[in-house]
């Protein structure tokens, strides 16, 4: 089936479990040839591409821990040598470390900020360079930063950084007609949201809502896909809350 993203080529990463696994199968369902990138979830990474080869689609897994310069080097290369270019980037792999600030260590920080602001920072640099014209590239950020919750510093100022590295890069990329845009999930479920968490706590979040429930990966991959169409192509700079109403 002909769709508005066949002959395009995504890369996702963390895409083996929760969001970024909705995000690669919605892509692949839509047309685009996906990477489906992973740590340690080999299996699940290669389900995720059943899934799309099923639908008709192409995927291919591939292992690397992006908070190493080399190994997301080696992820574009792979990438561009299998499928020839690149036009769909989605950072989507990231950690959560929810302990106030004044218990958290300098090997946590350095752990958090690794994944999910290093990783972000030089994958953004690798689709500079490499991003076909007309692209997007879309960074899963957090409706964390515009809640003033205890226990999330860490993780808020992580993804603070990635927001200002959104917007600036949009003005970086303008010229070749590539969007660059912030996604900000509320509450969405997935094992890094419900670690730790009990079933009271999880439905005072979900009655914050406008909707009383949580998010699913689903309602997040349907915005990923909103950004792909080409009527999307005049937003960017822009971080897009996705939350059912919890704050914006
Ligand atoms: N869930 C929420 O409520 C929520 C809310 C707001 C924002 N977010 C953001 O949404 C994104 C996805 O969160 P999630 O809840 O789907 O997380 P998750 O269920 O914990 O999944 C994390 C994914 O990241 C991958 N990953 C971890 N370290 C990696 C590394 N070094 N290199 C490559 N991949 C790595 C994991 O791969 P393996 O399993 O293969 O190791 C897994 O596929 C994150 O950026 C998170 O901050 C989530």
């Amino acid at each position: 089936m002909e769709t508005h993203l066949s002959g395009k080529v995504a890369l996702v990463t963390g895409a083996s479990r929760g969001i970024g696994r909705e995000i690669a199968s919605k892509l692949g369902q839509l047309g685009a040839t996906v990477v489906v990138n992973y740590l340690r979830s080999r299996a699940q990474a290669e389900e995720v591409c059943q899934g799309i080869e099923a639908s008709g689609g192409q995927a291919m897994a591939i292992q690397a821990d992006i908070t190493q310069v080399a190994e997301l080097e080696q992820l574009f290369s792979l990438t561009l040598a299998e499928f020839g270019q690149l036009d769909i980037l989605v950072n989507n792999a990231g950690m959560l470390i929810s302990k106030e600030i004044e218990e958290v260590t300098e090997e946590e920080y350095d752990a958090l900020f690794a994944l999910n602001v290093k990783s972000v920072f030089f994958a953004c640099k690798l689709a500079a360079q490499h991003l076909a014209p007309g692209g997007r590239l879309i960074n899963i950020s957090t409706t964390v930063t515009r809640v003033m919750l205890p226990g999330y510093g860490l993780y808020a100022a992580s993804k603070g950084a990635v927001d200002q590295i959104t917007r600036v890069l949009s003005r970086e990329l303008g010229a070749k007609n590539i969007t660059v845009n912030a996604i900000s999930p509320g509450p969405t479920d997935t094992e890094l949201f419900r670690e730790g968490k009990s079933s009271e706590q999880i439905a005072r979040m979900a009655a914050m809502s406008a909707f009383n429930r949580i998010g699913t990966p689903s309602d997040i991959a349907g915005v990923v896909a909103l950004l792909t169409c080409e009527e999307a192509g005049w937003i960017t700079g822009q971080n897009i809350f996705v939350n059912g109403g919890l704050a914006g």
